[in-house]
């Protein structure tokens, strides 16, 4: 049994891989790299009942990989590129031979994956980072799940300065409806609910537009969007919203924010990313 680990900047997560199939998924929170590896390798042993002799080896990646020494209780550890692990989670869990992967964290890394080639086409600080931190001060919130319960009951119309406010017909295929500029309207009236929304919003406006702009240039009219934000529910409608304009699909698997740790899982030994 092979463990990958993906040590993200927020969240840890860990799968087992016995013969290319992902059998089991854990993540975990902490605050340093180390804690973090040792505490999300330790759950999916208790939890799931593994001894050590079952664990051939150990893949790590993410934002503090490099942190990791060449074994964990004495079980040999290999890196691996997060691009790398991002790009083989993606075609894995997509089933495609080309994709466009999104991935959703904390921030946004978008990449072009193909069975034989991986390439960084490169991202956004927009992520879900962004709207905790946002959140942080405009509404005086920390909990992730509070500020989304907030948000879909949420009205845009009070926040954004739409186009049906600045226009009397559609723009091209733009509506009435369709974001003219995010926050610019920001009436005193707006509940906090509004500006939860306003953030989600924006977050996803921007990912989604990026994902359109990548998967255009590359000729590719898929995209799967991984990581934490992969299956938040607003944005998985704003998103929807987006698809219909462009006619480029998004995809949203149901391990998203397990991808990292499947692609390193799931890769060969010593993977080095490939920066194009
Ligand atoms: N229960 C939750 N607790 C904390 N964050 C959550 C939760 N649910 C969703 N999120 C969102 O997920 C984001 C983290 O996503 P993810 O775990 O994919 O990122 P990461 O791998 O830690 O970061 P990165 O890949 O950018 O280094 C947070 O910023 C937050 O917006
Ligand atoms: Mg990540």
């Amino acid at each position: 049994m092979i463990i990958g680990i993906d040590i993200g900047s927020t969240i840890t997560k860990a799968v087992s891989v016995e013969a290319g199939v992902v059998t089991r998924q854990v993540k975990t929170k902490a605050m340093d790299a180390v804690t973090s590896a040792a505490g999300a390798f330790g759950k999916m042993l208790i939890e799931n009942n593994i001894g050590m002799k079952d664990i051939e080896r150990i893949m790590i990646t993410g934002a503090g990989a490099g942190k990791i020494p060449d074994t964990l209780f004495g079980i040999s550890t290999e890196n691996v590129g997060e691009i790398t692990a991002i790009g083989i989670g993606g075609i894995f869990l997509s089933g495609r031979e080309n994709i466009i992967i999104s991935n959703v964290g904390t921030g946004t890394a978008i990449i072009e994956a193909h069975r034989n080639k991986i390439v960084h086409i490169g991202g956004s600080g927009v992520g879900g980072g962004t709207i905790l931190g946002l959140s942080k001060k405009l509404l005086g919130m920390s909990n992730f799940n509070e500020i989304m319960a907030l948000a879909e009951s949420g009205n845009l119309a009070t926040v954004d300065l739409l186009l049906g406010d600045i226009m009397n017909s559609d723009l091209s295929f733009l509506n009435k409806e369709s974001t003219a500029s995010n926050f610019a309207k920001m009436l005193d009236s707006a509940a906090l609910a509004d500006i939860a929304l306003g953030i989600v919003n924006m977050v996803y406006q921007v990912i989604g537009m990026l994902s359109v702009f990548a998967a255009r240039s590359r000729n590719i009219d898929t995209v799967i969007v991984t990581g934490n934000g992969g299956n938040n529910p607003i944005g998985v409608r704003i998103l929807q919203i987006i698809s219909e304009m462009y006619a480029i699909k998004f995809c949203h698997p149901d391990s998203a924010e397990y991808t990292t740790a499947i692609g390193a899982g799931l890769s060969g030994r010593n993977v080095q990313d490939i920066f194009l």
